[in-house]
């Protein structure tokens, strides 16, 4: 049995969406435990407990939201107790070309100071999903969210818990 924290800043319900997307695609891989948690009551000592960790902010200014950023600076509490954890990301923006990568990078950057194993988002990670328009450093939406990108948190979600269900496995043996 594995597990996987999805959690994310959100403060119009948009980058939600996604999270709860994702968890219900990491939820389909057969053993694993999910839980998508609202961002107020999860603490960076939360993260201690899973293996693997999916974070989402919206972008702020080219990069994450203040409130995003306290949680991952409280992360330092547990430095060294996410080393090879998977990690994984993702973001919402209002424009086209509003920052994700670089939100997503910032994200990132944090999960491997810390060791952790980054999954990013292929642009074809599912079965008979060629047209899956990943975002590369991890999932990534801007607007009004649609079916689609509902569709990619699914994917991202499911392909990432594989990793995690791997992984886990491999530990066991
Ligand atoms: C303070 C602030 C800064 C923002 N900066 C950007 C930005 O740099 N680029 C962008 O595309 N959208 C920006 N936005 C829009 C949000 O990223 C976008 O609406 C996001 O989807 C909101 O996510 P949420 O609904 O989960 O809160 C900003 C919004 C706020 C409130």
């Amino acid at each position: 049995m594995a597990s996987i924290l999805v959690t994310c800043y959100s403060r119009t319900g948009k980058t939600k969406l996604l999270a709860e997307a994702i968890g219900r695609g990491a939820a389909e891989v057969a053993g694993m435990n999910v839980d998508v948690l609202a961002f107020n009551r999860v603490t960076a000592s939360d993260f201690v407990r899973y293996d693997g960790i999916i974070l989402g902010s919206p972008v702020y200014f080219g990069g994450v939201a203040s409130e995003f950023k306290e949680l991952i600076d409280d992360t330092t509490f547990v430095r060294g107790k996410l080393c090879g954890k998977v990690g994984a990301a993702f973001t919402t923006a209002g424009d086209r070309t509003g920052g994700k990568e670089t939100a997503i990078l910032s994200i990132v950057q944090a999960m491997l100071i810390h060791g952790m194993i980054v999954v990013g988002d292929p642009i074809a990670n599912s079965e008979g999903n060629e047209e899956h328009s990943g975002g590369h450093y991890g999932l990534a939406a801007d607007g009004q969210l649609n079916e689609t990108d509902i569709e990619h948190g699914v994917n991202f979600g499911r392909y990432v818990a594989k990793i995690v269900a791997r992984m886990a496995e491999e530990k066991s043996v």
